[in-house]
Order: C-alpha cells, then structure tokens, then sequence
C-alpha cells in the first residue's frame, strides 16, 4: 500500500464527521471558514478543538483573537459549507449580514440558523505538521434538537442516513455484552 500524503488525504475523508463553521474577528477583519476537524475535547472544563491549515487565513486570524465561534451546519445548509471554503467568499461583517449571523454573545457572531452553535475562548494552541490545532474553553452555546445535521463522508455532503442501532447507546443494557460475533 502507498502512503502518500493524497492517499492520507483519502483515509481521512473515510472518517464520516458533521461539518461546521468557525466565525471569528470584528468588522472588516471578520472571516469564517468551513471544517470538519472539530472534536470535543473535555467535558469539565468544557474544551474544544479545531484544525485549520497552517497556511491559511483563517489560522492566521485565529491566532491574534481571543474568542471564536464554531457552527454546526444543518443538512440543508450544504450551500453554506461550500461559501465558506471558498478562497473569494464573503468577509467582513458587514458581508457576513447577507448570509446571517446571529450576536452570540461576549463580541462574537455565529451562522443564523446553524443546527448548534459554541463560543469558546482561547485556552492553547499548537502547531502540528501543515495544521494548527486551536483549543478553546467552551463560554456559550446552543442547539436546536430539530434539525438534522449536515454530515461528509469521502468528499460528499450528506444528510444522516437510518439509524443502525435499535437504541440509544447512552443506554446501555446487559443485552450489548451478546454481539453475535
Ligand atoms: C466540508 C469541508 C470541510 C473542511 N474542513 C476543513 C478543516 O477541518 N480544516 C481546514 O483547515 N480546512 C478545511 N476545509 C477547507 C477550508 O474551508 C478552506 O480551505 C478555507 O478556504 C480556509 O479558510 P482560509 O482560506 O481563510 O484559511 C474544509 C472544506 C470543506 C468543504
């Protein structure tokens, strides 16, 4: 098997995720961006994670802040994952009005409409190969339970699909241990 950055590329997007979006600065300098490597990262104290391309804008800007925000995309909001990871997308605030923002609280703006929405103050940040990971203490957030989440997997949005399980995992029964193997 080769192991080529491109074919690493290709596992990752094996990884189904939901997809979001990090809104963060003021003013002109406001810029969002497309992702999907999110992770929650600690429950007390509530911690998040992202990974943005070191050689990016949107690392650049998130270096100099010190609170952002992070949108999760509702499945029919496709349209706005790709705006945002476009190199000539809107910047600025007064751009990112058309698209719809909503005042999130402590000078931060999150995606109108976003299926759920965090804001999170900057804890650490790390440079790891051609990414920078940005950790950040959770201050703020919110969810609609009613809508569904936009999801990609290799390459393509998608909507969730049937559930695979009967129940909820959170409630685990003595039923679990029997996996017909
Ligand atoms: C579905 C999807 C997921 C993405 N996830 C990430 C990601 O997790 N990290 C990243 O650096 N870029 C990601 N991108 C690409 C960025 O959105 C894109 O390169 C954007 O232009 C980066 O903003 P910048 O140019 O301001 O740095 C993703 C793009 C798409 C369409």
């Amino acid at each position: 098997m080769a192991n080529t950055p491109g074919d690493f590329r290709a596992w990752a997007g094996h990884w189904a995720s939901g997809v979001g979006v990090v809104v963060a600065g003021a003013g002109e300098e406001m810029r969002a961006a497309t992702i999907t490597a999110f992770v929650p990262v600690s429950f007390e104290p509530p911690l998040i994670a992202i990974c943005l391309s070191r050689s990016g804008r949107m690392s650049e800007l998130l270096r100099g802040v010190a609170r952002w925000s992070v949108s999760a995309l509702g499945a029919d909001d496709y349209r706005l994952a790709r705006h945002f990871a476009h190199p000539a997308r809107l910047t600025g605030s007064a751009e990112l009005q058309r698209v719809g923002i909503v005042d999130a609280g402590e000078g931060v703006v999150a995606l109108e409409g976003a299926s759920a929405w965090l804001v999170c103050a900057r804890e650490s940040m790390l440079d790891l190969g051609d990414h920078s990971m940005f950790v950040g203490r959770v201050t703020q957030y919110a969810r609609d339970p009613e809508k569904a989440p936009l999801i990609v997997w290799r390459g393509a949005l998608r909507r969730l699909g049937e559930a695979a399980a009967p129940a909820s995992w959170t409630a685990l029964a003595a039923d679990d241990l029997n996996a017909d193997w």
